[in-house]
């Protein structure tokens, strides 16, 4: 079974609506601290609710929507961990609610804040609209070839595992270099890895990305393998073993190996000629 389907999920929606601010089914309560505000700033708010058993940090979120504070913004959409949108932090860590089970915090307290790489906007929802940009700066799949592509089985296996994101940005999220340093106008970051080694190794794909990847807004040789992205992938991508290495070892080569630096002088040098320069 998808993973992704046995743990997300949560409650239907009718359990919210039995909800009301008071003890739930078996008379307990659970207490939830969320961050409302906007760019200008913002506090923690506590709020207390109905606990009911096998709900969501979403059901929770949403059950104090529904109760007790209608203006609270929260994104979500499947409610199943597959569209991505529901990424926020829950006691510093990014994650998705809608896969999040409140009894993984029995006994200790719960804080959801939004994502802290990215601008707030108000409450829960956080602007990742730079995430796109991004992804408008990288050459995309480009082929001669028409589809459908005859392919080798091995190689339509490797392109799957990228594939699978669900542009949650949780990587995003936790990568020092974004969260930290604030690199934002010179790191894709790792989401942007993924996408850029699974055209890279697309035998159709007829694109080089090492350029826009070493000097230019690629940014990959900012990533020291922490892998701290690779432990947040909600859908088990292996970022950092299958992306960000692979891409950095044909950086290397492309960039150290003597022999392809001369190379690329030559070219260089060859067009500054061509061109008057
Ligand atoms: S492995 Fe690299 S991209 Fe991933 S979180 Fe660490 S520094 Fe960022
Ligand atoms: S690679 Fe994983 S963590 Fe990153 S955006 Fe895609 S699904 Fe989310
Ligand atoms: S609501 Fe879609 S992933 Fe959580």
């Amino acid at each position: 079974m998808d993973d992704r389907t046995a743990d997300g999920g949560g409650l239907a929606p009718q359990a919210h609506a039995n909800a009301n601010g008071t003890a739930g089914e078996n008379g307990k309560t659970t207490k939830l601290k969320i961050f409302r505000g906007d760019a200008e700033g913002g506090e923690e708010v506590e709020y207390e609710l109905p606990m009911v058993e096998g709900m969501v940090v979403l059901d929770a979120v949403l059950n104090v929507q529904a109760e007790q504070a209608g203006d609270l913004a929260v994104r979500w959409n499947c409610k199943a961990a597959h569209c991505g949108s529901c990424s926020a932090e829950i006691n510093g860590k990014p994650k998705l609610l809608c896969k999040t089970r409140m009894e993984e915090y029995d006994g200790e307290e719960i804080r959801v804040h939004p994502l802290k790489a990215f601008p707030v906007i108000k409450d829960l929802v956080s602007d990742v609209s730079w995430n796109y940009e991004v992804s408008r700066s990288m050459t995309p799949f480009t082929s001669d070839a028409q589809a459908p592509f005859t392919m080798y089985e091995e190689d339509v296996e490797r392109l799957y595992e990228p594939k699978k994101c669900i542009e949650c940005f949780m990587c995003q999220d936790v990568c020092h270099v974004l969260r930290t340093h604030n690199k934002h106008a010179e790191f894709a970051g790792p989401r942007f890895f993924v996408r850029a080694q699974w055209m890279e190794m697309h035998p159709m794909d007829n694109q080089n990305r090492l350029k826009y990847l070493h000097e230019e807004r690629g940014g990959v040789g900012y990533c020291n393998i922490t892998k701290c992205c690779t432990e947040v992938c909600p859908v088990g991508i292996k970022i950092t073993d299958n992306a960000i290495i692979p891409l950095k070892e044909r950086v290397a080569d492309e960039y150290y190996d003597p022999a392809k630096w001369l190379m690329r002088k030559l070219r260089g040098n060859r067009n500054g000629a061509r061109n008057g320069g």
